[in-house]
């Protein structure tokens, strides 16, 4: 049995869990504000706001229906455009309609809720972040300009409303604030003992069923491949093994459940130290919704060639530790691949964590990715590496590289060569010639062979010029 809350409605249902939960909103519950439009996670016009109970509080996230299973919503709170409407237009859809920012409007409900879940989560309201909450977000007929221009004037009152009521309290009740200010309608205040009552009764079922077990992540990978199947299939919802989501330092290892999250890796204040430029790299990865379920587990045995986390993984020389029920073993990342989408990994193996070193004093990393879109598009090739130099010399390096074989690639002749040598121009135009040894790439609608080896090339240049710019010149090694 399912449990949850529908806005304010409580449910209970035996449908298998595997059903898309936008086709539970639209057809069975006949809340037609949810959108069906892409069904493939990119246009965001199924969006809705999951709500989980933690620590005494609701957390709201925004979602796509289309990859959520189900059995995901157990014990949560389900919130439709319906969910947040009352008798009159509330602030964010009043400035939709002041800026002339919705036209057909089939895609407004999705930007509605977007932007709900930012004024509900942003410890600061900062205007270019409020844009980028809606990067999962497409408009087709109206342009985005006119949305911009209402999220800028929403920034502004609820920049005003915070600060000018609450002060600059950094935990401020923003519930209550939006429900002050008439965002969300009242009943978002009982949510919270609502939701306490169903997780005190929830029964977690964490047996994995003998035949034919499907473990399920964030969905955002099985739901694009076989979204039909999921609904008659044998589902493990991995999100029940909580001990698998978290991000922990032990001495000079950093371990990673294979439950967390892009958006959690992004966040993550460990991660961040490690690695300053997190931000910038994350923010690379699809959308803000799929970002909130997308795990790194589900990156890795997805096994895409050019999975951006998967990559960014083999340049720290990352162990993956598996437990196949009975007992854990682990192996280098870059062994797990033995060909296109084939692993060293059995049937029932769950990947159960990561690990890898604090990168050592005079490291230096860096990851690069280009894609058709800079922003919400897979890569057409990307590449990280992590180098430690001292002294003049390469002690260690690690390079990795995607969309150029049918395995995400670690690039070790050119470890190899790099090894002992101090760095120039002269030595880089060298690792790279040796890099073009190591792949194969394929043409395909991402570009050609031709092109995805310049890329690779040009992505080689990009980390020596970004980590040395004093060692290696641009015009030398052109
Ligand atoms: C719109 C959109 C944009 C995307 N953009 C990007 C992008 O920019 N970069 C990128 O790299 N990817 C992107 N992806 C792909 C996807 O989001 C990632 O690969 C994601 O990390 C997959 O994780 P998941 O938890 O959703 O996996 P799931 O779909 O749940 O699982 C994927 C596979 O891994 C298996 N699995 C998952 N976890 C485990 C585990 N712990 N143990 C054993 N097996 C497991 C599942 O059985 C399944 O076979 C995008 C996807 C969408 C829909
Ligand atoms: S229908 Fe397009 S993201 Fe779900
Ligand atoms: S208003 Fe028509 S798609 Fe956005």
């Amino acid at each position: 049995m399912i449990n949850f809350i529908l806005n304010t409605e409580s449910i209970s249902t035996e449908l298998p869990p595997g059903m898309p939960l936008l086709d539970f909103v639209r057809d069975n519950k006949k809340l037609k504000g949810t959108k069906e439009g892409c069904r493939e996670g990119d246009c965001g016009a199924c969006l809705i706001l999951l709500g989980e109970y933690k620590r005494n509080k609701v957390f709201y996230k925004s979602v796509n229906s289309c990859l959520l299973p189900l059995g995901e919503v157990n014990g949560k709170q389900v919130v439709t455009i319906e969910g947040v409407n009352s008798n009159k237009l509330n602030l964010i859809q009043q400035a939709f309609v002041d800026e002339g920012a919705s036209q057909c409007g089939f895609c407004t409900p999705g930007f509605i809720l977007s932007l709900t879940a930012y004024f509900l989560n942003a410890i600061e309201i900062k205007e270019n972040e409020a844009i980028s909450s809606i990067d999962g977000n497409i408009c087709r007929c109206t342009g985005y300009t006119s949305i911009i221009r209402a999220i800028q004037k929403l920034c502004k009152d609820f920049g005003l409303h915070i600060y000018s009521k609450n002060g600059l309290d950094p935990k401020p009740n923003r519930l209550k604030l939006l429900v002050d200010k008439k965002v969300l309608p009242e009943y978002f205040l009982d949510i919270p003992d609502r939701l306490h009552k169903i997780s005190l009764n929830k029964k977690v079922d964490s047996k994995i069923p003998k035949k034919s077990p499907v473990f399920i992540a964030g969905g955002t990978d099985l739901y694009i491949q076989k979204p039909d199947e999921l609904s008659t299939e044998n589902l493990v919802f991995l999100s029940q093994k909580k001990k698998l989501k978290k991000i922990w330092r032990d001495k000079d290892r950093i371990f990673i459940g294979s439950m967390t999250t892009v958006e959690d890796i992004k966040s993550s204040s460990i991660i961040q130290k490690l690695f300053p430029e997190t931000e910038k790299y994350f923010k690379l990865i699809s959308s803000t919704p799929i970002r909130y379920r997308a795990t790194v587990g589900g990156n890795i045995v997805n096994a895409s060639p050019i999975g951006d986390l998967t990559i960014f993984l083999l340049a720290l020389n990352t162990m993956v530790v598996l437990n196949d029920g009975k007992k854990q073993r682990e192996l280098l990342l870059r062994d797990f691949y033995k060909g296109y989408k084939q692993l060293n990994k059995k049937r029932n193996d769950i990947l159960e964590y990561i690990w890898f070193k604090k990168p050592n004093k005079n490291s230096f990393f860096n990851f690069e990715k280009v894609s058709r879109r800079k922003y919400l598009d897979i890569a057409s090739v990307n590449s990280a590496i992590l180098i430690q130099y001292d002294k003049g010399a390469v002690i260690n390096i690690h390079l990795s590289a995607g969309g150029i074989a049918p395995i995400p690639l670690y690039l070790s002749k050119v470890r190899s060569y790099l090894l002992g040598k101090e760095i120039n121009s002269e030595i880089v135009k060298e690792a790279s010639r040796i890099a073009q040894s190591e792949i194969s790439p394929i043409s395909d609608v991402r570009g050609s062979n031709d092109y995805k080896r310049l890329l690779l090339r040009q992505l080689i240049y990009c980390h020596f010029v970004t980590l040395f710019p004093k060692e290696v010149n641009v015009d030398e090694l052109l």
